[in-house]
């Protein structure tokens, strides 16, 4: 296996537009609810789940025993393919795509075949993916919206990835829901192959705490915590994240501003010429072409970091949509380096 090494060290007080994340923090109420409630006894105590449970089940609006509550999306993954898929197994991915898929697919033994993106446009090659399921396919791991392309779709073409693999578990990834809209959550009564996953180190902004949540019929839900470890989400987490769903206004704020950071992207790329991929998500793809590494560095040097795409998206950087202020100091520091 190729070891998955992210860039991550020395990011704090620089412009981060480089991993999707809340440009701007998490909500205030978060961290007076850990300011509030934590305490010498909390931390010796091991990790109970009910009140974030419950408040979970009243924030996605789905029932208690229909979802696991995860350490972020990675262990939602990681469990899943757990679950259902085993050594030689078949498990299908789309590339590019979130590197955590085929990571514990091979963690697991499994054969992985990935399903390009369409060329050009980077549309989602869905009847090159549904000829692609074999009888052997145990899972098929999505994102949508997809990172890094930022190409998304709905909820027709879901049903008839469900429909075409009824024999493999069928990951959603909806990381950034947030910024789509579009949830295959309605669909977990009709496809009992269906696995829908949420995180909160998206828009919520608790990266570092590690929180998600991955939901499905209840008798998947059943197998799925049998191969979890019973205290994967640490109590900082878990009082985090119930503080987090109270604050909808902080959420629904920021999304707002994201949306806009993305037009201006947008705008400014086209005034630029720059080459750019529409996206769903609170992140757009550039081509930057063959400078794309020292692009990416010139924009470091200048306190504005960036992804550089181009090891799998020949050319491609990928920023992240934060707020209209920061896209304009983007701009200012692309200005600086562009050829
Ligand atoms: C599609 C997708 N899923 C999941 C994640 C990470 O989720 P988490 O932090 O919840 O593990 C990312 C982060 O980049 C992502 O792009």
């Amino acid at each position: 296996m190729a070891p998955y090494s992210p860039p991550s060290s020395g990011r704090e007080g620089k412009l981060r537009l480089d991993f999707n994340e809340n440009t701007l923090g998490c909500s205030p109420r978060v961290l007076a609810a850990l300011i509030e409630k934590l305490s010498q006894e909390q931390l010796s105590i091991y990790p109970e789940y009910e009140a974030t449970r419950r408040a979970l089940s009243g924030f996605f609006q789905v029932p208690e025993n229909r979802f696991a509550f995860t350490n972020g999306t990675d262990e939602a993954i990681q469990v899943l393919v757990h679950t259902y898929v085993g050594e030689g197994d078949e498990v299908l991915v789309l590339h590019p795509s979130y590197a955590m898929y085929r990571f514990y697919a091979e963690v697991a033994g499994a054969r992985v075949r990935g399903i390009p993106y369409r060329s050009g446009d980077l549309s989602f090659p869905l009847e090159e993916l549904i000829a692609g399921v074999t009888p052997a396919t145990r899972a098929v791991l999505i994102s949508n919206p997809n990172n890094p392309t930022g190409t998304a779709i709905g909820i027709g073409a879901v049903v008839r990835i469900l429909e075409a693999a009824p024999a493999a578990a069928v990951l959603i990834d909806e990381a950034y829901y947030d910024f789509y809209g579009v949830t295959a959550l309605g669909l977990i009564d009709r496809y009992p192959n269906l696995f829908v996953s949420r995180t909160f180190s998206k828009a919520h902004g608790l990266a570092a705490l590690r929180a998600g949540v991955l939901f499905s019929r209840e008798e998947n839900v059943a197998y799925l915590r049998k191969s979890q470890s019973p205290y994967s989400v640490n109590t900082v987490a878990a009082i985090a994240v119930r503080a987090a769903v109270e604050d909808r206004e902080y959420l629904e704020n920021y999304v707002r501003q994201a949306l806009e950071a993305r037009t201006l992207l947008y705008e400014g790329f086209q005034r630029r010429g720059i080459r750019y991929w529409q996206s769903q998500g609170n992140f757009v793809l550039f081509e930057a072409g063959a400078r794309s590494v020292e692009i990416r560095d010139a924009l470091r040097a200048r306190g504005v970091l960036v992804r550089d795409r181009s090891y799998e998206l020949r050319g491609t950087v990928r920023v992240t949509a934060g707020t209209p202020e920061q896209v304009a100091r983007f701009f200012a520091a692309l200005d600086e380096v562009w050829p």
